[in-house]
């Protein structure tokens, strides 16, 4: 009862599964998952990622959860509670929280200007991109300072409106509208999509075997992409969904909980390649210029923008181009505010601890001004393209005298993105499998699962198995691929 009154509570299991699984679908489904799977053998990178999925994913989700609903406390709170030792772990989740955050924040903005943008482009023409092309537009686009901001700056306070509402009358109110809305919209994209002359080019380049990817370009290369993009895309390794579960009611059933949200962040991932991919290779193979597979990560912006506004054209063009870019929004709203409240939980809790009432309203805001802050030289510096006439710091060289390592991350979002899905999350996914499965043994997870009335744990060999010893080996490989991507140490 306590825990109710004070921190929050969600209100049912359904509303708790929509957050979860609205927190795992993100950018990371729409626009990481096609361009990596199709670069990384199509069909044969599909069955490495549920592999993943299987013995990481499943075993790592129900670790978290179980652990958040146990201590009943945020990240920080959470490890502190199960070991003094272990306690700075749930600092680097905290701080990822802060790091992913900021930049999340301004790929989200991205987001909205381009929603708005086919949105106006529907009643007056170029009213939305300035009659840009879409590589030009790009282009003014992220260099333009101030845009970037003003974005990034309502795509935060949006979050913190949402976070503000609390567990129940925020999070899960918002996104039990927000997640039946995306699967509908993701439904009328891919209708679309898949029935475009051309289509089936873009189903092939997804889903046919290419098990010569292997040794193209490296079974290892392929196994730590996959697994990267598993953890980012199930929201894993950072307490996320430690803070998640940690509202959850001792009724509900944990093991069926973990099951579900992985389950369907990787339903929602291929949807997202047959909404993508199969307009991208319609186009190409109708020989609409500047559409191509290997945009890698200028998919989301640089191709489709081309897909909508130059391959469908016109009215129905902006209006897919709207449809598009407003559930990728809603998508990624859905997951920023999960990571605001690793961040806010913790303010929270301590206040609790103390006897005293948080105010989850000061609270939210204050931290979410925070993080617009370690936002603004992300909004600013263009991806590396340096807007502020090419006064950006180099942090790497200024701060680590690292020369040749400053080709690896020569913008602010790489280095956010080094520290927090490099270095932090890794680690602290890999602590936490040694702390439950080595220091504290697992069938502490065990007891959670079954302190439910009348639930029994039904995968524990499997899972304990999967924890003690798959689960670590998988963070290694995220924590070197990442490491080697990063600094090009060549290992992969
Ligand atoms: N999973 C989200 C995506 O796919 C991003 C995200 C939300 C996340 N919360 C997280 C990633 C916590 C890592 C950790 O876009």
């Amino acid at each position: 009862m306590n825990n109710e009154n004070n921190r929050g509570q969600w209100a049912s299991n359904l509303g708790f599964l929509m957050a979860a699984v609205g927190s795992a679908v993100g950018l990371g489904n729409i626009w990481g998952f096609p361009y990596k799977m199709g670069a990384n053998g199509g069909f044969a990178f599909l069955i490495v990622y549920l592999v993943l999925v299987i013995f990481v994913g499943f075993a790592t989700m129900l670790g978290e959860l179980a652990l958040g609903r146990k201590t009943g406390l945020g990240v920080i709170g959470t490890y502190r509670m199960l070991n003094k030792k272990f306690a700075w772990v749930g600092w680097l989740g905290f701080l990822s929280g802060f790091f992913i955050l900021s930049f999340y924040s301004v790929l989200g903005g991205y987001t909205l200007r381009y929603a708005i943008g086919f949105l106006m482009e529907l009643f007056s023409e170029g009213a939305g991109f300035g009659g840009m092309g879409s590589g030009e537009f790009f282009g003014s686009f992220i260099i333009n300072g101030g845009a970037n901001l003003l974005f990034h700056g309502i795509f935060m306070a949006l979050t913190i409106v949402i976070v503000m509402g609390g567990i129940a009358s925020g999070i899960e109110k918002f996104t039990k509208i927000a997640m039946p809305a995306l699967l509908v919209m993701l439904v009328i994209v891919i209708i679309r999509s898949v029935t475009l002359e051309g289509a089936s080019t873009g189903i092939a380049f997804m889903f046919a075997p290419n098990f010569s990817a292997f040794s193209e370009i490296g079974f290892m290369k392929v196994l730590k992409t996959a697994a990267g993009q598993m953890f980012f895309s199930l929201s894993l390794g950072m307490g996320c969904m430690i803070t998640y579960g940690s509202y959850l009611s001792k009724q509900e059933n944990l093991e069926k909980n973990a099951l579900i949200i992985p389950i369907a962040d990787t339903i929602f991932a291929l949807m997202a390649g047959l909404a993508v991919m199969p307009a991208v290779g319609a186009f190409m193979s109708q020989g609409v210029e500047g559409i191509s597979f290997g945009a890698g990560p200028g998919l989301l912006f640089v191709t489709l923008h081309q897909v909508f506004s130059v391959g469908m054209g016109g009215f129905i063009g902006n209006l897919f181009g709207f449809v598009f870019y407003f559930l990728v929004f809603i998508a990624a709203i859905t997951s920023s505010i999960s990571l605001l409240e690793v961040c806010t939980a913790f303010f929270i809790d301590s206040k609790v601890q103390k006897g005293q009432v948080a105010n989850r309203k000061k609270i939210t805001i204050i931290v979410g001004l925070v993080i617009f802050l370690i936002g603004i030289p992300v909004g600013l510096d263009g991806l590396g393209s340096g807007v502020a006439g090419g006064a950006t710091i180099d942090i790497p060289a200024v701060v680590f005298g690292m020369d040749e390592v400053r080709v690896a991350f020569d913008c602010w979002l790489d280095f956010y993105d080094m520290i927090s899905e490099g270095v932090f999350m890794p680690l602290g996914a890999i602590l936490m499998s040694v702390l439950i499965g080595w220091v504290l043994k697992t069938n502490i997870v065990k007891e959670e699962v079954e302190a439910s009335d009348g639930i029994k744990m039904k995968a524990y060999a499997f899972w304990d198995f999967c924890f003690k010893f798959i689960v670590p080996i998988g963070i290694l490989f995220v924590l070197l691929g990442q490491l080697d991507d990063f600094f090009g140490l060549g290992i992969f």
